[in-house]
């Protein structure tokens, strides 16, 4: 297997998943489709963390992430919570929205890999100097949680990728099919983290309204929130033409590709099927240009 993030985190495609359920059913049936599960760890009571850890590993015996946004962990917590991770023996730890410099090495000298997730090539030299396995970049797109900044995936993973050769780069964001996949790899990222496709699944048990909100939303139905992180959500004016409610659900932009509730399989299936055709595509397009190699 050529591809480090497969290798590093032992998954068959180099799929991650965000971290949008604290319920290990959506992350277990990510991971059984060969992708890494992810649970969501910050906001779960540590007793309760550690129950549905082992809940995870009666679901699936394959590798799965446990996520932590550092600021949005409770700090009397989180040490509770790294120490938990080397007991339980969790394969990835991935880290957000702060320090990569406080955890990182603890972690891995207990054996757990770590990836942090950030927004800009700054953040991408700290992630590096502070040791991290690899890093997962997300752009302004992403439904993630970019505090000031408003990178584009464009720019974001060519500008890591030209900075940090050697690094495993998981792009974050703005991905939802084949296309989504073909062009990030074509940019530079060895793999793909997926919040809002994986949001409206089957398996997921998201409540009833983001799923709506997702199929609804076009191209201008969401907006960078306010605060400490600043997640992108719905615009409450579109949230209230679909609900009758304003409210502002954490989703990313790429929700205005999403039209259907697919099982996780499929979603894994359109990644890898449509990857290969678009990537096709674009290589047919181009090589129309280049009438030496034809
Ligand atoms: C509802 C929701 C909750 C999220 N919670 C977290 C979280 O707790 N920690 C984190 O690092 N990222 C979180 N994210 C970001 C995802 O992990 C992922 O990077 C992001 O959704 C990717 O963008 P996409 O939604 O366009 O696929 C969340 C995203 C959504 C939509």
């Amino acid at each position: 297997m050529k591809n480090r993030v497969c290798e590093l985190f032992g998954v068959r495609y180099p799929v991650v998943m965000g971290a949008v359920s604290q319920d290990p059913v959506l992350g277990a049936a990510v991971s059984e489709a060969g992708g890494l599960g992810c649970l969501a760890g910050a906001l779960v009571d540590p007793a309760e963390l550690r129950n549905r850890i082992r809940r995870f590993r009666e679901l699936t015996d394959r590798p799965f992430a446990v996520n932590f946004p550092i600021v949005l962990t409770p700090e009397k917590q989180i040490e509770e919570k790294m120490r938990m991770m080397i007991d339980e023996h969790v394969a990835v730890v991935i880290t957000s929205a702060g320090n990569p410099k406080l955890w990182t090495k603890f972690l891995q000298d207990g054996g757990c890999k770590v990836a942090h997730v950030l927004p800009t090539l700054y953040h991408a030299m700290k992630a590096a100097e502070a040791g991290v396995d690899a890093i997962i970049a997300e752009p302004a797109e992403s439904g993630g949680y970019r505090g000031e900044h408003e990178v584009s995936m464009m720019v974001l993973i060519p500008t890591i990728r030209r900075a940090l050769p050697n690094m495993p780069l998981i792009a974050a964001g703005a991905v939802a099919d084949g296309a989504g996949l073909a062009a990030v790899m074509a940019l530079g990222a060895e793999g793909v983290q997926l919040g809002t496709r994986f949001i409206a699944t089957v398996e997921s048990g998201a409540a009833a309204q983001s799923k709506q909100l997702i199929l609804a939303a076009t191209d201008t139905s969401t907006m960078s929130a306010e605060g400490r992180v600043k997640p992108r959500v719905s615009r409450p004016e579109f949230a209230e033409a679909v609900l009758g409610e304003r409210k502002q659900v954490q989703m990313g932009q790429v929700s205005a590709l999403i039209t259907e509730i697919l099982t996780v399989k499929d979603v894994m299936r359109s990644l890898i099927d449509g990857g290969l055709e678009a990537s096709q595509a674009a290589t047919d397009g181009i090589r129309e240009f280049v009438p030496q190699i034809v």
